[in-house]
């Protein structure tokens, strides 16, 4: 069955006492009011995350913590990179690949998220696999083909085994950051198509335990519709998971 999951991207926010401050906050709240069956990740810059693992408690068995990326070779002469390894010894649970950020100013490309995918899943840690269009391409009627091919590229040469480990965040390029939300409509049509896609590789039924994010302008306002949508399994979360109040609200609108 595929969870209901709530990732907060704190993206290059917080300094260190900041993020442990946020941390800590979320952490409390997220065990005094958030349903055990909704899992939370946390996802500091890297530079919080020995902190932060701390401030978890193993009794939360719903809070996870994960990295905003990994590099795409597994160790070597990378100046400033962080490797999936050096992340399992944290260790994080979680890790955001692909996300439109790294895409655009980082000129990631599929390939290399393939290979990101593949190291991840090597250390034990769940790919958190963002996908999404730009404005462009959506004006022009082809973002199904196009996220589509994200995913082929990116992850089809997974076995079904390995395929089931993975996460999924739809994140709509002209919804991020700009207070420009899908519809629920937009959303869960981009969703159903996505896991139709799947379900052509892998089968309807890993398909059907897939679980797939919506990112893009989402808050405690907009969350309850799109979480209601059959095929929006929960949501990554920028701007609103760097308030507590905020992103405590969002992980309980299921
Ligand atoms: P916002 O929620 O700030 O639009 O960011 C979404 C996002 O990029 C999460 O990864």
């Amino acid at each position: 069955m595929r969870k209901k999951i709530v990732a907060g991207n704190w993206k290059m926010n917080k300094t260190y006492e900041q993020g442990l401050q946020l941390a800590s906050e979320v952490v409390n709240m997220v065990q005094d009011e958030v349903p055990s069956d909704v899992v939370v990740v946390l996802n500091p810059p890297f530079v919080h995350l020995t902190s932060i693992r701390k401030l978890i408690p193993a009794s939360a068995t719903n809070l996870f913590l994960g990295a905003q990326n990994c590099h795409y070779q597994a160790s070597g002469a990378y100046t400033g990179e962080v490797s999936a390894e050096i992340l399992k010894s944290i260790p994080v649970d979680y890790t955001i690949i692909g996300h439109s950020e790294r895409r655009e100013y980082f000129q990631e490309t599929n390939a290399q998220l393939a290979k990101k995918v593949d190291l991840l899943l090597a250390n034990q840690i769940t790919p958190l696999f963002c996908c999404g269009e730009s404005l462009d391409i959506r004006e022009s009627g082809t973002e199904i083909a196009f996220v589509c091919n994200q995913l082929t590229e990116s992850l089809f040469h997974l076995s079904a085994e390995d395929f089931a480990k993975v996460v999924i965040a739809y994140e709509p390029i002209w919804a991020i950051g700009t207070g420009r939300t899908a519809t629920s409509q937009q959303a869960q049509a981009m969703h159903a198509a996505l896991r139709a896609h799947l379900a052509t590789h892998y089968g309807q039924t890993l398909a059907d335990d897939t679980s797939i994010l919506y990112g893009g302008s989402c808050n405690p306002g907009n969350a309850p519709e799109l979480f209601a949508c059959p095929d929006v399994d929960g949501g990554l979360i920028g701007g609103a998971s760097l308030k507590s109040r905020d992103f405590t609200d969002i992980c309980k609108s299921f």
